[in-house]
């Protein structure tokens, strides 16, 4: 071999090295894959094309002149999953665990650079301490270029964080600004900053788990949308994700064989409604049944289950799904229901993603807590969000459509597109105790009168034909066939040419 090529591969094997084979088995020893192992799971075999392999950083404070690895602590390039382009970085925990340095940033920010010109999802693999002390304010510097790029990126390509270790500072916040983040339990943790500081500075004295871990972040905060027992299940998710999701906003998602009959029916459904209308029953069952081949990928499973989010593939086509969980606090509306599934609508409208709401709501949660945290903001934000997507929008009243939150639920009034309910459906300000209590508050002194009023209400309005009458619904479907007639709505839909008035961007109530 010339020696110019074998100079080439001596170097290339340098930068493959890392932060050395101790700290490797550092990495090892945690349970964690090193970066480039990542890699080679996440990306199709052979398709990654790495970028900037010997970029060094340039800082000579602290004796840092002596300490660089090729590459300097990320991994960046572009790859395939599934034959579909995605660009991506992978921090190397193992070279100055994985600080941002100038250099370090500056690699992240040329993927995401091309990644925009192309139309192409960004997927970042965090495992980083954060910004490199060491080099002061130009990491800093760094960070705030990655984060401009996050922001002009939202909403033209899907970004995905992985965050795969103990990740802090401005490490957090990237991630924060991206679509999906996940985490892997017991391995990764977010914050803003660590134990040692949150004791200095409040004297609590916590774990990075409780502080940060990911039962924290994804039942509790909300911060991430789903955590997995290892990096391997969360790399083969991610690729999972992926398939349900366009490359860009400018393109549609793929469109992918289904082996599921369109006009499929589903008995099991016209008798899935408890006779007693204040018993649950599992919206899962209900989706499950309705999508292609019971597949449906949860979005925040294990945060305000009281509504689910998932995408779905209806006759091969991605869908975006919203149900109220009657499971969960009967489904009710709350704050953190709200948060969640306005950014989900949020998102399949800046993806041309067709949503499916299917609705089961008594209203939203009343009490002190909820009024004290802002329901009425929160509870805004959804209204805001269902209100401006101008995707397809399919819903389906499976039983209670109660009070503001019928409304908010993609309604016919929010330029619902296809709005069919259940014969079981109920569509009301309230229900009709709690109405009989109000306009009748003499009579529900007694007894008797009070049933005979509550009987009243429920005769007029706990059935979905009022709303019908008025053309609010624009059928009563049997519940059996609520898949082919979603189907159907879809392919009617395929087309839909809406677009909001022209401004500089709407003012969302944050
Ligand atoms: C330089 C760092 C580093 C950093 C870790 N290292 N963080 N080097 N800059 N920010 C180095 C360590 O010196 C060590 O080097 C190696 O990485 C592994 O670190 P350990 O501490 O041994 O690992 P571990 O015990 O697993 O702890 C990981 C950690 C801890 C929790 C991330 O290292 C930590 O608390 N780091 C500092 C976090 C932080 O406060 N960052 C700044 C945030 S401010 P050797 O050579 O021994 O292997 C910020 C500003 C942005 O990011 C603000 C934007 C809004």
């Amino acid at each position: 071999m010339k020696p110019v090529l074998e100079e080439l591969e001596r170097r290339r094997e340098g930068a493959r090295k890392g932060g050395g084979e101790a700290r490797v088995a550092k990495q090892h020893e945690k349970h964690k894959l090193t970066a480039r192992e990542r890699l080679l799971v996440l990306l199709d075999e052979g398709s990654f094309e790495e970028w900037d392999m010997f970029v060094e950083h340039r800082c000579t404070d602290f004796g840092m002149d002596e300490n660089k690895v090729p590459g300097d602590g990320v991994i960046t390039g572009f790859g395939h999953i599934c034959g579909r382009p995605v660009f991506v970085y992978s921090q190397d925990f193992t070279v100055l665990g994985g600080s941002l340095s100038e250099t370090h940033a500056a690699k992240i920010c040329k993927i995401m650079d091309q990644a925009l010109k192309v139309g192409v999802p960004v997927i970042g693999l965090n495992d980083s301490g954060g910004a490199r002390i060491q080099e002061g304010v130009a990491s800093l510097g760094g960070y705030a270029e990655v984060f401009q790029r996050n922001v002009l990126a939202s909403g033209v390509v899907p970004q995905i964080s992985l965050v795969m270790g103990p990740c802090a500072g401005g490490a957090v916040y990237s991630p924060a600004i991206t679509d999906f983040i996940f985490m892997v339990e017991g391995s990764s943790y977010m914050f803003v900053t660590g134990p040692d500081v949150v004791k200095t500075v409040t004297h609590e004295e916590l774990t990075a788990e409780e502080l940060g871990g990911a039962s924290q972040h994804t039942k509790t905060s909300g911060v991430a949308h789903g955590s997995f027992a290892s990096d391997l299940d969360m790399l083969m998710e991610t690729r999972r994700l992926l398939s349900f999701l366009p490359l860009s906003n400018r393109e549609e998602a793929p469109i992918l064989p289904c082996n599921d009959a369109a006009d499929r029916a589903s008995p099991v459904l016209d008798t899935i409604i408890p006779d007693n209308t204040n018993m649950p029953y599992d919206m899962r069952a209900v989706i499950s049944e309705m999508v292609d081949e019971q597949d449906f990928f949860e979005i925040h499973k294990d945060f305000a289950s009281n509504i689910i989010c998932c995408f779905a593939r209806m006759e091969g086509r991605s869908v975006g799904i919203v149900a109220n969980q009657p499971l969960v606090l009967a489904g009710c509306l709350d704050i953190n229901a709200s948060r969640k599934a306005a950014r989900f609508v949020r998102f399949c409208d800046a993806f041309n993603i067709p949503i499916v709401t299917l609705v089961d709501v008594p209203g939203f949660m009343p009490g002190l807590a909820q009024e004290a945290g802002g329901i009425i903001n929160h509870g805004a934000k959804l209204l805001f969000a269902y209100a401006e997507a101008t995707v397809p929008k399919i819903t389906v009243i499976t039983r209670k459509a109660y009070g503001g939150a019928y409304d908010v639920m993609a309604s016919k009034h929010l330029r619902g597109d296809v709005n069919y309910a259940w014969p079981s459906a109920e569509i009301a300000v309230m229900g009709p105790e709690g109405a009989a209590r109000i306009i009748f508050r003499e009579a529900a002194k007694d007894a008797t009168a009070l049933k005979t009023a509550t009987d009243d209400y429920r005769e007029k309005f706990a059935n979905p034909f009022v709303a019908a009458s008025r053309g609010y619904l624009d059928d009563i479907i049997m519940p059996r066939n609520s898949r082919r007639r979603i189907i159907r709505a879809l392919n009617m839909l395929q087309d839909k040419d809406l677009t909001n008035p022209p401004r500089k961007h709407d003012n969302l109530p944050l």
